[in-house]
């Protein structure tokens, strides 16, 4: 039965794969691309359609990050990357204008684009993922072509206008060596006989798309670009004789597609020289004494910022200079985004199963984002960070107004050095595996980093710097959101009393306001405001003294009018009272907190309490048990301590 299951997969899968591939005729090409005349695309247009067909949409004037990221342009958004690149849409797109413009055949298709950034900002997931955009597309080449030359070439000079009008097609090349050769041996010059096939571009087969690694000096060698003259077949043949030729270099097998160079700066000067060739003639030479080899593809570079100046200050490499697009990576300097990236990679790796309690992740963003900012006179990094991610900062009761444009304007290097997610992966790493149950917490979190800047940042300037982050400042904003998260767990066990608190405050504001007395709901006693009560919640967000008076007339004001329209009132209706009162509550934290600690106290109310506030950050929050105990006692060491 199982066998049976096997073997139809293995044959469903066989028979998908032969769709028939084209396979003909020079003339039966022609009929081809009559029909279809973008199957003769260059390889820039072919690439920028294959990212396009994948969906692209704008940005939504709705969406915060329009503002706080895309500063209000109109950029696109390209589905083939939405799913796997995060923060760095502002790259894509100056990649995509490259693109496009090149496909137009513009001075674009004639330069280099380089990719310049910091290590880990995404430089080569990025390339790679643009290569695989190609992959298992089709392509046309002349039978047996060592570089799957496009067909038309075949055709001949004297003919070709009329040709591109009936195709509708522009052809422009000159025919292989290798093809040339034989189509005058082996098919007397009748091109329209030659055969055409359809290939796949595939990464792995190099086809259409060739890696050169970076190599050193010594073994550096012109023929992992263009190919090889094979010495012993100079017995047979003649030196220009093209039977002599192994056209296996990047050029030739990336021909159609694209040629990637990895941190392409690390070559010497002369290797490079086969590039600016490549794109400025569109012709590579070839190896042994034949003449230039047309060149179709896409050059994908990349390179990081050291390398880039240092190649920039040599004053001989002006020419080459002239033929490069350069395209910043910086990192993202955006929190959400930032965690997305690590979401993404440890949804990659073995960890995914391991429990990471709330917050962690944002640990981690928080640290690596505020040490890739510059310091700002209009605000603190803090701010700063909360701006660009796109929050509202709220400082005395007031939306703090700084434009994120004046901000980002003000650094051009901004997001070029720093923390890099490598260093943060490393660390989520470690944490995880220092967890002894299969779990980590902003605590482990931030000891990891810690740990991780002592060992692996060598320059004490910056290391203490990062330790700064660390322990001030990401543990503070650490502290209020625990603070405030736990609160709300803990408000949620008391949501009666909160209620409770809320309709008797109101009842003392109403009468201190209107010189009234205040009558018990329950035994109708008359009595006087109880001033003692009212200065308990209000102190607990910090009014006091004349302020006071304003306060009660404001939340009675506020509250009869609305009950006056007919909507419900609770205690979180008006949002000042309500943290008013979870301020006064939260105060019974301490108590909670100390219970964990010191469990003799605990008496079954405050058992009750206790398990109710795990229940729901468990729950809703989603800590497990382990995260939800390890965060309490944290805030319980850190936050209530005894006073
Ligand atoms: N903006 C980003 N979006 C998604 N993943 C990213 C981003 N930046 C970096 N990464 C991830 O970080 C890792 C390191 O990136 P990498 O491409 O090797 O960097 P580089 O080549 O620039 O040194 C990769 O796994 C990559 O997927
Ligand atoms: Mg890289």
């Amino acid at each position: 039965m199982s066998k049976n299951k096997f073997l139809d997969l293995i044959e469903k899968q066989r028979k998908e794969k032969k769709r028939e591939k084209f396979k003909g005729t020079f003339m039966e090409y022609l009929d081809l691309i009559e029909k279809n005349p973008d199957s003769a695309d260059l390889a820039h247009r072919r690439l920028y359609k294959s990212i396009v067909e994948k969906g692209t949409r704008k940005i939504e004037e709705s969406d915060p990050r329009y503002t706080s990221f895309f500063q209000k342009e109109n950029t696109n958004i390209y589905d083939y990357f939405a799913d796997y690149f995060f923060g760095n849409e502002k790259v894509i797109s100056k990649f995509m204008r490259y693109l496009k413009s090149a496909s137009a055949k513009g001075e674009e298709s004639r330069q280099v684009l380089l990719l310049m950034g910091p290590v880990g900002a995404g430089k080569s997931a990025l390339v790679d993922h643009i290569k695989r955009s190609m992959e298992s597309k089709p392509v046309y080449a002349i039978e047996g072509c060592p570089i799957n030359e496009e067909p038309l070439h075949l055709l001949p000079r004297s003919l070709r206008s009329k040709f591109e009008d009936i195709l509708g097609v522009k052809i422009e090349g000159d025919l292989c060596p290798v093809c040339r050769h034989r189509l005058m041996e082996e098919y007397n010059g009748q091109y329209e006989k030659m055969g055409v096939v359809e290939k796949s571009i595939s990464i792995r087969g190099r086809t259409g798309i060739a890696v050169v690694p970076p190599v050193d000096a010594n073994t550096q060698d012109t023929s992992m670009l263009i190919g090889v003259q094979d010495i012993s077949k100079l017995d047979l043949y003649s030196e220009d004789d093209p039977r002599t030729l192994t056209l296996n270099g990047a050029f030739n097998k990336g021909n159609r597609g694209i040629v990637e160079f990895v941190e392409v700066f690390k070559n010497e000067i002369e290797f490079l020289h086969t590039i600016i060739t490549a794109t400025q003639e569109k012709a590579v030479p070839s190896p042994g004494s034949n003449a230039m080899i047309y060149f179709d593809g896409v050059i994908l570079s990349h390179c990081n910022e050291a390398e880039w100046n240092r190649f920039k200050s040599e004053h001989t490499n002006e020419a080459i200079l002239d033929r490069i697009v350069k395209i910043d990576v910086p990192y993202s300097l955006e929190v959400d985004q930032e965690i997305k990236i690590y979401q993404k990679m440890i949804g990659m790796s073995d960890f995914r199963d391991v429990h990471i309690a709330p917050h962690t992740l944002k640990i981690a963003a928080m640290f690596a984002v505020i040490s890739r900012m510059e310091e700002s006179q209009k605000c603190d990094l803090v701010t700063k960070m909360k701006i660009y991610n796109g929050e509202e900062v709220i400082e005395r009761g007031r939306v703090k107004k700084i434009d994120v444009k004046d901000l980002r304007d003000e650094f051009e290097r901004e997001g070029m050095g720093g923390i890099s997610t490598r260093f943060i992966m490393k660390s989520i790493d470690a944490a995880l595996s220092d967890s002894e149950n299969e779990t980590i917490t902003p605590i482990s979190m931030m000891k990891a980093l810690i740990n991780q800047v002592k060992d692996q940042i060598t320059d004490n300037n910056f290391k203490s710097q990062c330790l700064d982050i660390i322990q001030k400042m990401v543990r503070d904003e650490y502290l209020k959101i625990l603070e405030n998260e736990i609160a709300k767990a803990f408000i949620s066990a008391y949501e009666e009393q909160a209620r409770s608190i809320f309709e008797s405050y109101l009842d003392n504001a109403e009468a201190f306001t209107t010189n009234n007395t205040v009558r018990n709901r329950i035994t109708k006693e008359e009595r006087k405001p109880d001033e003692r009560f009212m200065k308990s919640i209000e102190s607990a967000i910090g009014i006091t003294g004349a302020a006071r008076d304003g306060f009660r007339s404001d939340v009675t004001a506020y509250m009869f009018a609305k009950m006056r329209k007919g909507e419900n009132v609770d205690y979180t209706s008006y949002a000042p009272l309500k943290d008013a009162i979870e301020a006064y509550l939260i105060s019974s934290v301490k108590d909670i907190a100390r219970i964990v600690t010191k469990s003799k106290t605990r008496d079954d109310d405050q058992k009750k309490r206790y398990s109710e506030m795990m229940r729901v950050l468990i729950e809703d929050y989603g800590y497990n048990e382990n995260s939800a105990e390890e965060v309490i006692t944290y805030a319980s060491n850190n936050i209530w301590r005894d006073s």
